[in-house]
């Protein structure tokens, strides 16, 4: 029996480990010991709770307006006693995380094998986003397996001069997600509060968008939704208080805008099925919007998912208030543009994702 410690931190490592921890577990001859490092805490424990992972071991780390040495830190020196203790066949770990980036640190230094999945992602700016650009390229130097989602994630890792058959390229975990969660019947209340107009669904949580292009983005909506009838807006806003201080104080007093409270996966994945189009500055909703052929707008300079934005159904306009307002408008006035983006695409992943991974651990494991 061969073990496997996987480390998940955050709302989007947990979505995308649910697939590999439901196929690891099948396993017979492969022991998974899950650790939730809490660098999330509700975020976390309500995608736990919503697909029935039950962590084994569980960590209580965050803070309230945490910083990255405080995250960093504390994580370091909790995996390195766990890992001392347990000392595991391999650690998998997930994107670009703190909690991905200081878990895998303390496997260098213990010199425990890495897999990494959702390797090979890269904006080449080591600012943006920030500090993913730096976790996930760490992580790449030191890890042995790179699970990557695309072709593009392999090339970026050969560039890098990393060995092409420690290279797998399985699809992106997320997709196996999403192509469960929309369904045709669905309601909400706050969709019905939408129904009579075109609805836009906001999401924003960047570290190198607080502040300033933060607040650029949400004078850009404030403006959009004045002028365009039409429009409602639906605001599942982050936990983070620096940006619900923001939020509430530029939209919270428009009739148009609802921000709400962050909606569970399978609830976000249905409202953006239903969505006119999508405002954000994440990672994962730019693969989920892709798969379901939803016109996005990316509020960031640069992004590491130029597959989607290849396949035009993503368009990068930054955080600019004039460029990001004459940009939602030329697409709200222009039908055929706004069609050209609906263009659903498999390039993130064909929903198997999940398997794909577990089979090739085993035969890893099995060596
Ligand atoms: C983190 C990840 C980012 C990922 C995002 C997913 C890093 C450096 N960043 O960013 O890559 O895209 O998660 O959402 O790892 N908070 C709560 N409750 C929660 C979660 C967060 O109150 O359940 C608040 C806390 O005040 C916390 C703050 O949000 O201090 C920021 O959380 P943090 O994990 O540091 O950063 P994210 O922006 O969530
Ligand atoms: N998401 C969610 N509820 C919400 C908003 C987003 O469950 O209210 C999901 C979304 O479907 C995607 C993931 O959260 O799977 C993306 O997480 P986030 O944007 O926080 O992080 P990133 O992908 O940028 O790392």
């Amino acid at each position: 029996m061969k073990t496997i410690m996987m480390f998940l931190g955050t709302r989007p490592e947990a979505i995308k480990m649910w697939p590999l921890i439901k196929a690891l577990r099948k396993k017979k001859d492969i022991k998974l010991i899950v650790c939730a490092t809490g660098q999330h805490q509700e975020l976390l424990k309500q995608v736990l709770e919503l697909f029935k992972i039950e962590p084994d071991i569980s960590l209580k780390i965050m803070k309230v307006n945490q910083k990255l040495e405080e995250i960093t830190c504390e994580i370091l020196i909790e995996a390195s006693k766990l890992l001392t203790k347990i000392n595991p066949n391999m650690v998998l770990v997930h994107g670009d995380t703190t909690t991905a980036f200081a878990v895998g640190l303390e496997c260098f230094y213990q010199g425990i094998p890495i897999g990494h999945i959702e390797a090979g992602l890269r904006t080449y700016s080591i600012e943006n986003p920030f500090p993913e650009e730096f976790n996930r390229r760490v992580l790449s130097l030191i890890s042995t397996w790179h699970f990557a989602p695309t072709e593009e994630a392999k090339n970026n890792l050969l560039k890098e001069n990393i060995s092409p058959d420690k290279i797998y390229v399985t699809g992106n975990t997320v997709i196996d997600v999403i192509k469960k969660s929309v369904v045709e019947k669905y309601n909400h209340v706050e969709l019905q509060w939408a129904n009579d107009s075109r609805m836009l669904l906001v999401t924003m949580h960047r570290r190198e968008n607080i502040g300033t292009a933060m607040e650029k983005i949400f004078l850009a909506i404030k403006k959009i939704v004045e002028e365009c009838e039409n429009v409602k807006v639906i605001f599942p806003i982050h936990l983070n208080p620096l940006i619900r201080t923001l939020a509430y104080r530029i939209l919270g007093d428009m009739e148009r805008i609802h921000i709400i409270e962050p909606l569970n996966v399978i609830e976000f994945h249905n409202f953006m099925a239903r969505s006119y189009m999508i405002l954000t500055d994440s990672g994962g909703v730019q693969e989920e919007a892709a798969f379901l052929g939803k016109p996005v707008l990316v509020m960031r300079e640069v992004s590491e998912r130029m597959e989607g934005i290849k396949e035009n159904v993503l368009k990068l306009v930054g955080t600019d208030t004039d460029k990001i307002h004459e940009c939602v408008l030329s697409i709200l006035n222009n039908y055929q543009l706004y069609k050209q983006m609906c263009n659903p695409t498999d390039v993130y992943g064909d929903g198997c994702a999940g398997e794909r991974i577990a089979n090739i651990l085993n035969e890893i494991l099995s060596k």
